[in-house]
């Protein structure tokens, strides 16, 4: 198993050279931990499954990379010698993260819950508020546009987790967000 999770992590630092925004390599990386943890504290779920999806989960996003039908998942499992159904399902793995395809449905692979759980919890917490503003700089927005984001979608995350673990470690963040809401507020008389 080292061996092809080892080459992933190598192929998707390669694939995300030159992205800084949100969706980058050190992203994959928080949400490959995160998966890996959650996965071990259940105890459920294929570890190399869990492993390669998070790995994989943003190499075909769209707003990144103009592929069709996970194409770079797709080459770079069959080029390591994954099988078809191995292949089937981590990309049903990958494809359950999605936010905006995958609203208020349930991934159907323990694989595919425990992945984007792992995605979830990396748009809340500091992290979370780290990518936000980022992302809201690279987009032109400043940081009041910014806050309206934390109500429209990542306050709404810690009630859409799929795991036990995921949930406990979304209920931290959300705390920790709701302080930097409050806090911030109090400072701009809002
Ligand atoms: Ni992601």
């Amino acid at each position: 198993m080292d061996n092809i999770v080892e080459a992933a992590r190598e192929y998707i630092a390669g694939l995300f050279r030159g992205n800084a925004g949100g969706h980058d390599a050190a992203h994959t990386l928080r949400v490959y931990h995160s998966a890996i943890l959650i996965a071990e504290k259940e105890k459920s779920g294929d570890p190399e499954t869990v492993a390669l999806a998070a790995l994989l989960h943003d190499a075909d996003d769209h707003k990144l990379f103009h592929t069709e039908n996970n194409r770079n998942a797709r080459s770079f499992l069959a080029s390591h010698g994954v099988d078809a159904e191995k292949t089937e399902r981590i990309i049903a793995a990958v494809n359950s993260v999605s936010f905006s395809r995958n609203r208020g449905k349930r991934p159907y692979t323990i694989e595919g819950k425990i992945v984007q759980d792992a995605d979830r919890l990396d748009a809340i917490g500091a992290v979370g508020i780290a990518r936000t503003f980022a992302y809201g700089g690279e987009h032109g927005r400043g940081p009041d546009d910014s806050i309206a984001h934390f109500h429209e979608k990542l306050l709404l995350l810690k009630d859409e987790m799929n795991t036990d673990t995921a949930k406990a470690m979304a209920e931290e963040r959300h705390a920790f967000m709701l302080a930097f809401l409050k806090e911030y507020a109090r400072e701009t008389g809002g």
